[in-house]
């Protein structure tokens, strides 16, 4: 599953391009990092630096890289000390990036409809997928749920061109519900699909009957310390016995995880 070559990582001090909240806890952060940014690839994540205070780094999924303009972007929910850190950070500031780290999406390449399924945070890496699946002139429609119309992930930071279907469990945008509610109307379409959000999302996909036999890819996001496959810290049991999340994953196939083994994400 994933990329299957392991691409030496680049560790660097990266200047702060762009800073800011774009939801109620949720922060975009755009680095100015070129050797990181020509290697990464959408699923793989960067560790960063959260200051002096806080020992380790962080695993953040790249929301995009450009390696044209050598500029790579995350989005992440401020969850504890070290994202606190990141969130205060201003243009002009630095931070240290390792990366890219772990084995991303694979787009097979005879698919040609792409359906992608993502909860909550779960959308950053998959707006770079997106992105590189336009790219390769495939169709892509994008299931994306949230809690409310305040936790939606803005238009400006998703794929422009992607068929964009919403969810709010509150009903205050899109279809009120869940977004797995909604993808009976678009499986038949999809050549692969692709998810990332939280563990009950991904319990409920597993059990979908009409996802049986279809190619699907998950991105899973656990607590890090290491991310070089080191401290076994994000080990996790699979059909094909324990693996690291961060050196095997963070993208698995989706029927290759011990679902009823995962005690939370
Ligand atoms: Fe250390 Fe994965 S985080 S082995």
């Amino acid at each position: 599953m994933g990329l299957s070559i392991q691409i030496s990582p680049q560790q660097l001090v990266a200047p702060v391009i762009d800073s800011r909240q774009v939801m109620p806890g949720v922060f975009y952060l755009k680095l100015k990092a070129p050797p990181v940014a020509s290697l990464a690839r959408p699923g793989q994540f960067a560790m960063l630096g959260c200051g002096p205070d806080v020992l380790l780094r962080r695993p953040l999924s790249f929301h995009n890289a450009n390696s044209d303009t050598g500029e790579v972007t995350f989005l992440y929910g401020v969850v504890g000390r070290g994202t606190r850190w990141l969130s205060q950070l201003k243009p002009g500031d630095t931070v240290d990036i390792l990366g890219p780290l772990g084995n991303g999406f694979t787009i097979k390449p005879d698919s040609k409809n792409i359906l992608i399924i993502a909860g909550g945070m779960g959308v950053a890496p998959l707006c770079f997928l997106a992105r590189q699946a336009q790219d390769g002139g495939r169709s892509v429609t994008l299931l994306l749920g949230a809690a409310s119309a305040a936790n939606l992930c803005p238009a400006e930071l998703l794929p422009a061109a992607a068929t964009c279907q919403t969810a709010t469990e509150d009903g205050s945008a899109g279809v009120k519900g869940l977004i797995t509610d909604c993808l009976p109307q678009y499986i038949d379409k999809a050549d692969q699909v692709f998810a990332c959000g939280p563990l009950p999302m991904y319990r409920t996909l597993a059990k979908e009957l009409s996802l049986q036999g279809k190619p699907v890819q998950v991105s899973l996001e656990v607590r890090m310390a290491c991310g070089l496959g080191v401290c076994y810290g994000c080990s996790i049991k699979t059909r094909d016995g324990m693996k690291k999340v961060c050196r095997d994953g963070p993208v698995f196939s989706m029927q290759e995880v011990a679902w009823e083994e995962l005690a939370g994400l």
